[in-house]
């Protein structure tokens, strides 16, 4: 299924917003180099949300909870404390809107 998360023009360049979809958990959306990445919201080591709580450098989001870093490309992890990897999804841009797919 395909979901609209937010307007372009509302993330601005080098930054992120939190996106919600009905019944779905929290997604943040990033502008980096005019190019937008999607991951989920929570931090997978607490329940900060990145895009509240983090602190974006380049395609590395910090986690200022604890410092944990994640890239937000792929979600792999770039720093303890966190183990696991936040889910990231491929973004699709349309109607000057980004969406993701999901199931
Ligand atoms: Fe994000 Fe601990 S809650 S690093």
């Amino acid at each position: 299924m395909k979901f609209r998360l937010c307007g372009t023009d509302e993330v601005d360049e080098g930054a992120m917003i939190q996106a919600t979809v009905s019944g779905k958990p929290p997604f943040a959306v990033f502008k980096v180099e005019g190019e937008y990445f999607v991951t989920d919201d929570t931090c997978t080591h607490g329940k900060a949300s990145l895009a509240d709580e983090g602190d974006l450098e380049g395609h590395c989001i910090t986690c200022t909870w604890h410092d944990g870093k994640f890239d937000i490309r792929t979600g792999e992890v770039l720093a303890a404390p966190c183990t696991q990897p936040i889910k990231a999804y491929p973004v699709k841009i349309e109607e000057d809107a980004v969406w993701i797919e999901i199931e």
